[in-house]
């Protein structure tokens, strides 16, 4: 199911909206907001905390998961941290002191995120860790119930050998030069699906990494950090491009596009599932998109509604993925039903 609402559309639902200086005098002013939607039938107040909203993904992924929150009845306090780490965990601090039920956390970076099991566990508030991880496990601490996410050292090694197989294609043999566009150095997806990645590729002594810079996931420092990069390695220098999510490959396309650098097209490879890549796949334009859906509302329902009944449940359940290439014929045949099925849902990303 996706939840196509936007967030200008689900601000009028809420009965109050207040600038999140009111809250927290500490913080800066202008930056992140507290709503407080409609009465909650069951009476359970559920806080999130947002990392930020740098892109459609987390717009998306936000949506999703207040808008499945609130339709089943809870009373939602959230919050979002304009991807300033330090910032989150102070947010947390003020939502745990309105005393929710339950809290439901998208961290920034793994490390810098990981005094917030702390304050959850001296609280006394159950713990949802979702998207990206902090420094330490699920089951750490008795409060941090669960963290929901998919294997990211996984997808780097699924892109690595898709980096692998398309160096292959084009030159024979698997060897070339990768640029890479990095997605916020020290979050857990960028550590693990770096290590995933590299394990692959480091098989292969001929295949480099000239250049990885942080695009922060957003399409616009993606583009800059290409063209630098075009600038910098003439044709022939460049044989792919690895983007650590669709916004920054899209990012990446453009600069190539208005450079004329031709022969790029057909390798840059990425991960998310945002339609735009999906088509960019289904045109043989990406090599690789690997999903990563942002529609996570559902996935964390029943682990909201079971840890609020006091069941146990896994620690570290699986979100899985799907990836699509265009440098095979099955690949290209399952990107073009994915891209003609997202376009008939009116979706914005996969929904796996
Ligand atoms: O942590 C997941 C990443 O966060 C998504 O890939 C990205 O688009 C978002 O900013």
């Amino acid at each position: 199911m996706h939840h196509r609402r936007s967030l200008a559309t689900l601000l009028p639902v809420a009965a109050l909206i207040i600038s999140l200086s009111a809250c927290s005098p500490g913080s800066p002013s202008g930056t992140g907001s507290v709503f407080t939607p409609t009465v909650s039938p069951n009476g359970y107040v559920v806080a999130f905390s947002q990392e930020g909203l740098e892109n459609d993904w987390r717009s998306e992924n936000t949506q999703s998961i207040l808008s499945t929150l609130e339709g089943a009845g809870y009373k939602v306090i959230y919050q979002q941290a304009d991807e300033d780490q330090a910032r989150q965990v102070e947010q947390v601090q003020n939502m745990l002191q309105q005393k929710p039920d339950i809290l439901v956390v998208e961290p920034a970076e793994a490390e810098a995120a990981t005094p917030i099991a702390k304050l959850a566990q001296d609280a006394g508030i159950p713990l949802i860790v979702a998207d990206r991880s902090l420094g330490v496990d699920p089951g750490s601490s008795p409060m941090y119930k669960v963290l929901i996410t998919q294997n990211w050292e996984d997808m780097g090694t699924k892109l690595g050998q898709a980096a692998v197989n398309l160096l292959t294609k084009v030159n024979g043999s698997p060897k070339g030069n990768i640029v890479e566009l990095v997605g916020v150095i020290g979050s857990s997806p960028q550590v693990a699906m770096d290590k995933g990645f590299k394990a692959v590729i480091d098989q292969y002594p001929d295949i480099k990494i000239l250049d990885a810079q942080d695009g922060q996931n957003k399409r616009a420092p993606g583009m800059t950090i290409m063209e630098d990069y075009l600038s910098r390695f003439p044709a022939g220098q460049i044989d792919m491009v690895w983007a650590q999510n669709d916004e920054m490959g899209l990012g990446a396309l453009k600069a190539i596009q208005n450079a004329g650098r031709n022969e790029l097209l057909g390798r840059i490879i990425s991960k998310d599932g945002q339609v735009e890549a999906i088509q960019q796949v289904a045109d043989g334009v990406f090599a690789t998109v690997c999903t990563n859906t942002p529609y996570f509302g559902p996935i964390i329902l029943p682990y909201v509604q079971d840890i609020l009944a006091g069941k146990t449940v896994p620690t570290a359940p699986d979100k899985p993925f799907a990836c699509f290439e265009s440098i095979t014929a099955q690949g290209l045949a399952d990107a073009k039903a994915q891209y003609a099925d997202l376009q008939a849902a009116g979706a914005k990303f996969a929904n796996r």
